[in-house]
């Protein structure tokens, strides 16, 4: 599966360290990778990297061949060719082939953004590469990020979004019609896209008397 960083996942990944998950989790089993990357140190407080360390990966017996980092602090571009020939290689994709993970889990931001992916960005149109170096978002440093064809390859897709902050966005992207925004051109050939939000997340989506 494939990681966003920010802060909805957190709460997710201290769950999945305690029990009756943690012990339950097929943590052997589990690959783990990242969507996106802020190009900063591993211990900076701005790492979705070392955040998800320190929440979840030092407290759970997941073998560390299995753990995927996306380094770029040093050299974004080289980081972003890095990162993709270490997909291709486990995927053991050939030519155009693109990977598909298990899951990918995703957040988005108030301006619709999700990945490194923002509204307007060149990297809505990337149609060849598998992660991209950007600028953009807050906080206002490189990123590298998976590209729009590998999202949309992916077998499931869940997106994650709470608090009333969301609740805007929710409801643009989810009320479906043409969209532009980075979040709504998520739409996995699988089908298999999900939202898990909370009441505050959806409240402008339920008051529209949506179901
Ligand atoms: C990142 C994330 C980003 C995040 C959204 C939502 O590295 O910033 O991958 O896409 O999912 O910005 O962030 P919050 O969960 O903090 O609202």
């Amino acid at each position: 599966m494939a990681l966003s960083g920010g802060s909805t996942p957190l709460q997710m990944f201290r769950l999945l360290a305690t029990d009756p998950r943690l012990s339950n989790f097929p943590w052997h089993h589990t690959h783990l990778f990242w969507v996106d990357e802020r190009c900063v140190p591993f211990d900076d407080s701005n790492s979705n990297f070392g955040n998800t360390s320190t929440i979840l990966l030092e407290k759970v017996p997941i073998p560390g061949k299995n753990i995927h980092p996306m380094s770029c602090y040093e050299n974004p571009e080289q980081g972003s060719i890095n990162y993709e020939k270490e997909i291709r290689s486990f995927f053991n994709l050939s030519g155009k082939e693109l990977p598909s993970f298990d899951l990918i889990l995703l957040g988005v931001g108030k301006d619709g953004h999700t990945a490194s992916i923002f509204p307007e960005s060149m990297a809505l149109e990337e149609k060849k590469r598998l992660v991209l170096a950007v600028t953009g978002g807050e906080p206002q440093v490189t990123r590298i990020t998976l590209t729009l064809p590998v999202l949309n390859n992916a077998k499931q897709v869940l997106f994650m979004a709470t608090g009333k902050e969301k609740a805007e966005i929710f409801a643009q992207i989810v009320a479906g019609g043409p969209c532009e925004l980075p979040a709504a051109m998520v739409r996995p050939a699988s089908k298999a896209l999900f939202w898990m939000v909370d009441r505050e997340a959806a409240s402008i989506f339920l008051s529209k008397g949506a179901f």
